[in-house]
């Protein structure tokens, strides 16, 4: 039999074309920042919201006059934004025309297993020969989805900044890497009650880096680009880096703006990058952002920052106020971690005066519930490290049977999270708080309930997590896409 390792990089030869891409100059700032449109459902009743997405080709109008073939929700990039309410229930028919398997998961979702997209659970292509013959009607047996599937979500959980992305097993990274990714926005009444800004003032912002070929289409490489760079011929995968970014879609955008407060979802939708945040210039004497939540919804008191160290996946949910800045300024939203072209990310014009009924109230939520370690029944060890070619939790690669942990319904546990190299480390199901970095205090932008946590070079980041409120097997990996195909991930099963 073939192992699986070899398998997962023969996929990746398979989809990453092999010419080595040339860098393509796109003058920053010339394209606006767009906006994911809405999803509106195909019907309603008084539980619950009916959704329908078509995952199927696309081409989209990326670099100014190319054509970017992608594949994505509805056959846009990024996908259509869902819009749900605490309490009420969704559902998602998700229908497969691509010619590959796919898998859908809520990311920050409390969902029940069978729903969590689990990274077997595939949806066969509508087309293929599974979905034709006599499944008609059935649209699962066992977690397979023939042609198609439904994904329900109760959204027992506050308002919060979720993303759905593909999570097929071992073929995350070049799926999400073609455009298989989208917001999901969960509001409730505390958050309504707010002064926050809103409306086209609360604005979601994935930000993604890639790289293209000349004729404007994707490249992937199947090795890693930045060891060519060094001159390693032979070079392994390590996560593809673009040295294109785009948010929402759009390379370099910019975004014309009031002289007010403006709300921010800030989510790093990238396979492996990790960047530094900050505004340019800064706004005078204060802080660039006033982070209001985190991944899992508001946080109790905002937290001025001046910068944002964001990893893959995670979200920061911030406010910046403009009524700093003269009209006529334009502000850069930088990545001081980037080099010559993606220490840039787009930039904010400040182009008209308007009257601000925006406020950020000094609290958020009525009440502040921080775990409490002396509470916690186990702590474990999880440990991320590179091998060679392949990367592993506790020495192990991904096995969907082997099952690594098992916390109890409702219990709180410490993990104890080390890396070698960087690696954001995610949980599904369970949110978890930051308890410290190497024995030392978290850093400021760990506040709040997350379900991402970026785990830098020999650190060993301590974790608070709830496990509520499904049984059944989840998993938890590396949201370095590549790593995590290559084998960073682990099941937990709560029982
Ligand atoms: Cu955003 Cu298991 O992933
Ligand atoms: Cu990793």
């Amino acid at each position: 039999t073939v192992p699986l390792s070899s398998l997962a990089i023969a996929a990746y030869s398979r989809l990453g074309s092999r010419q080595r891409a040339s860098a393509i100059a796109v003058p920053p700032f010339h394209v606006p920042l767009p906006i994911p449109p809405i999803l509106q459902p195909t019907r309603t009743d008084n539980s619950t919201d009916y959704y329908e997405i078509i995952q199927k080709e696309g081409q989209v109008e990326i670099l100014p006059g190319l054509r970017t073939p992608i594949w994505g929700y509805d056959g846009i990039f990024p996908g259509p934004t869902i819009t749900a309410r605490r309490g009420r229930q969704v559902v998602i028919r998700q229908r497969n025309k691509l010619s590959v398997p796919v898998v859908v998961h809520l990311h920050g979702g409390k969902t029940p297993p069978e729903s969590d997209g689990y990274p077997t659970d595939l949806i066969l292509p509508a087309d293929s020969n599974y979905a034709a013959t006599a499944h008609e009607g059935h649209a699962t047996v066992g977690g397979i989805g023939y042609g198609f599937k439904d994904y329900t979500y109760p959204n027992e959980q506050p308002s919060a900044t979720l993303w759905y992305h593909d999570h097929r097993d071992m073929f995350t990274g070049a799926q999400v890497y073609r455009g298989l990714a989208g917001f999901y926005l969960i509001h409730d009444a505390i958050e309504d009650e707010l002064p926050l800004p809103k409306g086209d003032k609360d604005v979601p912002l994935m930000i993604s880096d890639h790289i293209f070929n000349e004729d404007g289409s994707f490249f992937y490489p199947s090795v890693d680009p930045t060891l060519h760079e060094e001159g390693i011929e032979d070079g392994y995968h390590q996560g593809v880096q673009g040295d294109t970014i785009l948010v929402n879609g759009a390379p370099f955008p910019f975004l014309e703006l009031s002289n007010t407060r403006y709300r921010f979802r800030l989510l790093n939708a990238s396979n492996r990058r990790i960047y530094k945040l900050a505004l340019d210039p800064p706004p005078p004497e204060r802080a660039a952002f006033i982070q209001i939540g985190s991944d899992a919804g508001l946080l109790p008191a905002p937290v001025p920052q001046t910068e944002l160290i964001i990893a893959p996946a995670e979200r920061f949910d911030v406010v910046i106020d403009f009524s700093h800045y003269a009209i006529g300024t334009q502000v850069v939203l930088k990545n001081l971690d980037g080099n010559h072209t993606t220490s840039q990310v787009m930039r904010f014009d400040v182009v008209r005066s308007q009257p601000d009924d925006s406020a950020i109230p000094d609290r958020l939520l009525p009440d502040e519930e921080a775990l409490n370690p002396a509470q916690a029944e186990v702590t474990r060890r999880v440990i991320l490290s590179r091998s060679g070619k392949r990367f592993r939790i506790n020495g192990k690669e991904f096995a969907p049977n082997r099952v690594e942990f098992r916390p109890c319904l409702n219990s709180t546990e410490i993990w104890e999270v080390f890396a070698d190299i960087p690696h954001p480390f995610h949980m599904h199901l369970a949110h978890f708080q930051v308890l410290s970095r190497n024995n030392q205090n978290p850093a400021s932008t760990d506040v709040g309930w997350k379900d991402t946590v970026r785990v830098g070079p020999r650190e060993m980041v301590r974790i608070i997590a709830r496990f509520t409120p499904y049984r059944g097997k989840f998993i938890y990996h590396c949201h370095m896409l590549e790593h995590e195909d290559l084998g960073m991930m682990d099941n937990f099963e709560v029982v």
